[in-house]
């Protein structure tokens, strides 16, 4: 018998979520259908909270999306949402996602409504150029019945190589964007980039004369750390950008070192004192070191900012950026004091997109994040259930219906091992899911093999169920089975059957520590794809011995599947996350395991001879 050798030692943990962090609201109310009109949002301002009627939800006239132009918004309360996910969120670490999972997120992206979704950075590697081109192709043209379809951007460091990179990846698009960038600051001058302002201006200027010379008409730049930047200095490489053809201004604090008064100031310098900033859009992009980057966002756009650069569940480099629900909602919330500023957002798909993101990204919230978090609508103590039970509106400022999330299985359907599949899909709808025929189908086994051992399949079930059927990646092997022997008397070991995408089998056995450690020792036998476990979880996601374990993973390959990380240029070994669901606990973890390398498998590289590093011999 074979033995994989792994190090390093490892040795899994398993908690159970105690009931507050399931899910699901704790309170648990019936209330009516409410008519639910496109858009319609209201959040519970003091004198709504003062009135007896219910439901909260107050329809809104429809705004219209202005047509798109990129350098001007024929609407001046009309602020663009541009979703930087696919590329700033990506870049956290272990959030690789495969090509299929980005083009999900993009379509979803598109309901969502978002008016520009940066696919990601051609040049980071051969695996981000063809998402991006497969996003532009296939999302970037599918244009609705209003007239709406979403401008595709590409990433790209301010050299030839990269923005010719970004063109031919985002050109397929209907509406394809290049956004370039460059530090200013003098720290990144200095110390990064090893060069002069004079050199920076002349770099940016030229470059984006470049983007435009190869027939892109769309043209972003950031000037990077603008939030410590001198502010004559970026005001005079700003005029120079407009010149040679930019179209929209974006203005990142990259260290999320300001206060949201500054950054407002920041914003509303810039459009006192740039030349020619009147033709152009200004945008912002906030990371959150130190959690301020929703307040800042909306600072940005008080101050005059009408695009605002966002990610799903505020996932990004380090701490992240301003979340797009976040964002989105403040705006909505705060209308009274923003004049009114209005997106073109369809809130009711924001849970959705957010439960994407999380499964794909691996990635997963806290329980009390805002809007989004398991506990964002659950309602505890004895005081607050009862305020809710008289009026909605005395503990929640927006109804978690409009933001796609029902409070309450509305039909009353219990869901058990008689349910057929329509009550199972109209549950699934009524958690925000929409999924297509065959992955109902696939569902519908899983649910009717686990409606076998539990007498009722709750929400929560669900929802394992559909991260470990619906949010995978495409499947280079699958588990077709396995065998443990494990306890005192010997050693743990396991026999694992799995199925390849040529369709032939393979099987190997290895002891190991335990049974989950000789598992994925016996997979790499079969793989061969030398990976190194970082991570390992397991939750159960409701109580009592017949739950559903949900298993996530991270790992990293020991060789290759590298890619030049977007700011610093440096080469960075990319990690895989990989999630999977089962009543059996080994079966759960095998198929996370998997479903990571699957992941890592999918991931293209650029050859080493194409990349470009960051520094002073990009001048020329
Ligand atoms: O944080 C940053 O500065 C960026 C730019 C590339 C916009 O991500």
């Amino acid at each position: 018998m074979a033995t994989a050798i792994r190090t390093p030692f490892f040795s899994p943990t398993t908690t159970t979520r105690s009931p507050s962090s399931q899910n699901q609201p704790l309170l648990r109310l019936h209330f009516p259908h409410s008519s639910k009109p496109k858009f319609s949002i209201s959040c519970s301002s003091q004198s709504q909270s003062q009135s007896q009627s219910q439901p909260q939800s107050q329809p809104e006239p429809l705004r219209q999306r202005p047509p798109y132009i990129p350098n001007h918004i024929p609407d001046s309360s009309y602020v663009r949402i541009f979703d930087t996910t696919l590329r700033d969120g990506e870049q956290s670490p272990g959030a690789s996602m495969t090509s299929k999972e980005k083009l999900d997120i993009a379509r979803q992206l598109a309901k969502l409504g978002v008016d520009i979704i940066e696919a990601g950075f051609p040049a980071a590697s051969k695996d981000d150029f063809e998402a991006v081109k497969m996003i532009a192709t296939e999302v970037g043209n599918a244009v609705d019945e209003n007239g709406y379809v979403p401008v595709i951007c590409g990433l790209s460091r301010c050299n030839e190589k990269d923005i010719q990179r970004a063109w031919d990846a985002v050109k397929h698009a209907k509406r394809p964007r290049v956004h370039t960038f460059i530090a200013t600051s003098s720290i990144h001058m200095e110390y990064k980039l090893r060069m002069t302002r004079e050199q920076v201006i002349e770099k940016a200027r030229s470059m984006v004369a470049f983007a435009r010379s190869l027939g892109c008409q769309d043209v972003e730049f950031s000037p990077e750390d603008a939030g410590r930047s001198d502010r004559e200095f970026l005001y005079q490489i700003l005029g120079e950008v407009i010149k040679a053809g930019a179209t929209t201004l974006n203005i990142p604090d990259t260290v999320g070192i300001t206060m949201p008064s500054e950054f407002g100031k920041l914003i509303a310098d810039i459009k006192a004192n740039t030349p020619g900033v009147e033709n152009v859009i200004i945008s912002t992009h906030c990371q959150n070191d130190l959690g301020l980057s929703t307040a800042n966002t909306i600072e940005g756009a008080r101050a005059g900012a009408r695009q605002l650069e966002v990610t799903i569940n505020g996932i990004g480099e380090r701490a992240g950026n301003a979340s797009l629900e976040e964002v989105v909602m403040a705006l909505k919330c705060g209308g009274h004091i923003f004049n009114n500023l209005h997106t073109g957002i369809n809130t009711r798909h924001i849970y959705m997109t957010s439960k994407m993101v999380e499964e794909y990204s691996g990635l997963q919230l806290q329980p009390h994040k805002a809007l989004v978090g398991a506990n964002a609508f659950a309602h505890e103590s004895g005081i607050h259930q009862d305020g809710m039970l008289k009026h909605k509106g005395t503990y929640e400022i927006i109804s978690p219906e409009d933001i796609g999330l029902e409070r309450t299985n509305e039909a009353g359907i219990v869901l058990g091992k008689l349910s057929g599949r329509h009550a199972m899909r109209k549950r699934l709808e009524e958690l925000g899911y929409e999924l297509k025929d065959d992955q109902v189908e696939s569902l519908f086994w899983r649910f009717k093999a686990v409606a076998e051992q539990k007498k009722r399949i709750t929400d929560a079930d669900l929802r394992a169920l559909v991260s470990d059927e619906v949010f995978q990646a495409e499947p280079i092997w699958k588990l077709a089975d396995i065998q443990v022997t494990c306890g005192t008397l010997g050693l743990s070991t396991a026999t694992v059957k799995l199925v390849g995408d040529d369709g032939s089998t393979h099987v190997a056995c290895s002891v190991g520590t335990g049974p989950v450690d000789s598992a994925y020792k016996a997979v790499d036998l079969i793989v061969k794809e030398p990976a190194t476990l970082l991570e390992y979880s397991m939750v159960a996601v409701t109580e009592g011995i017949d739950a559903i374990a949900t298993t996530r993973v991270l790992i990293r390959g020991e060789s290759n599947h590298a890619s030049t990380h977007t700011l610093t240029g440096e080469s960075v070994q990319r990690t895989f996350s990989g999630t999977g669901a089962g009543m059996d606990v080994v079966v759960s973890s095998v198929k996370a395991y998997i479903a990571a390398i699957n992941k890592m498998l999918s991931f293209k590289e650029t050859p080493s001879a194409e990349k470009i590093p960051v520094n002073a011999s990009n001048v020329s």
